[in-house]
């Protein structure tokens, strides 16, 4: 297939970073188009680490990387992660990396006012990663941001940043009781860095179009998952854009003609980071063993992910919401010892069966989870490369995900590494 919206299908956290670092060897541009520096992609390649949160995962297969309009970029974080990337051999360079000049710039005041608040809300914070995203976003719809083409042009830049600023202060004075900012250090610390990036700076619609055009493939790369999606999601335990496929297409410039298949990324169990209801969490020794046997500690904050079995009503909704048309099953390994597994294949509340997902809370919180229990495997698969090398139990876990999602499995992933991977035809 040409064209591929990578997508997660559940809180985030699926592995996404690995299989599209995977499939970007078969693509020639990659594209993030949502979200900001609060996702971790974890990439593991010869047994060495690389972590990246905006520079979209195809930039260690040498392909030409775009974050585009529908992304909020720190321009520091950029600027220290292309500098990481370059430390490890990576090149980052015009050529290779491109920013849209239609993207969202996160200010100073964004991170401030993002952690006054959380700070204020205390026990009921959202647990936003405190890096200004959704203040950011913000400023987008109010028609206040500063985008690229912006920070780019010092007068219009200082323009901006001399009409909103007095508001920002005296929010973080009078309602947050923090310390006002000073123009003139974020116009020398932004007019540094408008400087660095000005050559990756480009209308990147125009080069995912061109490069469409000219029958290059291109991958776009969701960040965080479809239940963290700001409409679809488990409002408001949510991030501040949309996560589903269809943004692809508005984050990066594109018509939806344009895409020809969505790959859902489904963790084989279900993790999440976080505050907000979550059906089939395990609170038992099931639990700790995924969360250990998993590292499920978030790769941006180091918070220990919640675990549970894998809900189909979630993965169901994902399939609808996304139009997925393949699945790529990652940390299957994971649930090699157990002796069985159980699949979440409804709710149950005030005594009916629910199998669509809830948008009210209250409700969802109170949803019991109806399972279906098939046996687990004693079998370490990290070490298997082929699909019909799989012990039974293995393919009868996968044939049920199948079965009950209605979508082909395509990838299946039994470890971090590149080569912890099979792909089926
Ligand atoms: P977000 O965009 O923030 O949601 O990140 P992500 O979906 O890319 O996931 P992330 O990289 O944060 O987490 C996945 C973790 O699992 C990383 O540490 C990966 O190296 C690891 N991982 C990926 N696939 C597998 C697998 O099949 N088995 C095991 N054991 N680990 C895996």
């Amino acid at each position: 297939m040409a064209n591929i919206v990578i997508i997660g299908t559940q809180w985030g956290d699926e592995g996404k970073g690995k299989i599209v670092d995977l499939l970007a060897a078969d693509a020639d541009v990659v594209v993030r188009f949502q979200g900001g520096n609060n996702a971790g992609h974890t990439m593991v390649v010869n047994g060495e680490q690389t972590i990246s949160h905006l520079v979209p995962s195809g930039i260690l297969q040498g392909k030409m990387c775009l974050i585009g309009n529908g992304v909020v970029v720190d321009p520091g974080v950029l600027i220290e992660e292309m500098d990481y990337l370059s430390g490890k051999g990576v090149a980052c360079e015009p050529e290779n990396l491109m920013v849209s000049e239609r993207a969202q710039v996160i200010m100073p005041y964004h991170k401030e006012i993002d952690k006054a608040r959380e700070k204020q809300k205390g026990k009921d914070k959202i647990g936003t990663t405190g890096r200004g995203i959704g203040p950011a976003y913000e400023d987008k719809a109010t028609r206040r941001g500063v985008r690229f083409a912006d920070l780019i042009d010092p007068e219009v830049f200082n323009r901006k940043l001399a009409d909103i600023l007095p508001e920002k202060n005296f929010y973080l004075e009078h309602y947050f009781h923090e310390a006002p900012m000073s123009r003139e250090a974020i116009a020398e610390e932004y007019s540094a860095m408008a400087r660095r990036l000005a050559p990756h700076v480009t209308d990147a619609s125009v080069v995912v179009n061109s490069a469409m055009a000219a029958g290059r493939k291109v991958l776009f790369e969701g960040a965080q998952g479809t239940h963290l999606d700001i409409d679809h999601g488990t409002y408001p335990f949510v991030t501040s854009s949309n996560t589903v496929s269809g943004n692809a297409c508005c984050g990066a410039g594109v018509g939806p003609t344009r895409i020809d298949g969505v790959l859902g990324v489904v963790k084989a169990y279900t993790t999440r980071v976080g505050a907000g209801p979550f059906p089939s969490e395990l609170f038992d020794a099931v639990g700790d063993y995924m969360q250990e046997k998993g590292a499920e500690f978030g790769a941006t904050t180091g918070r220990r992910r919640r675990c549970g079995w894998l809900d189909m009503v979630i993965l169901n909704n994902a399939v609808r919401l996304n139009g997925l048309t393949g699945l790529a099953i990652t940390k299957l390994d994971v649930l090699g010892g157990l002796k069985e597994l159980k699949i979440c294949i409804g709710y149950r509340y005030k005594g009916k069966i629910m199998d669509t997902f809830p948008a009210n809370l209250h409700v969802l919180a109170e949803c019991e989870p109806v399972y279906e229990t098939i046996d687990g495997w004693e079998e370490d698969i990290s070490g298997i490369d082929r699909y019909d090398r799989l012990p039974d139990k293995v393919r009868r876990y996968l044939d049920r995900i199948e079965a009950l999602s209605g979508v082909p499995v395509q990838i299946i992933s039994v470890g971090p590494q590149r080569n912890q991977t099979m792909v089926l035809q």
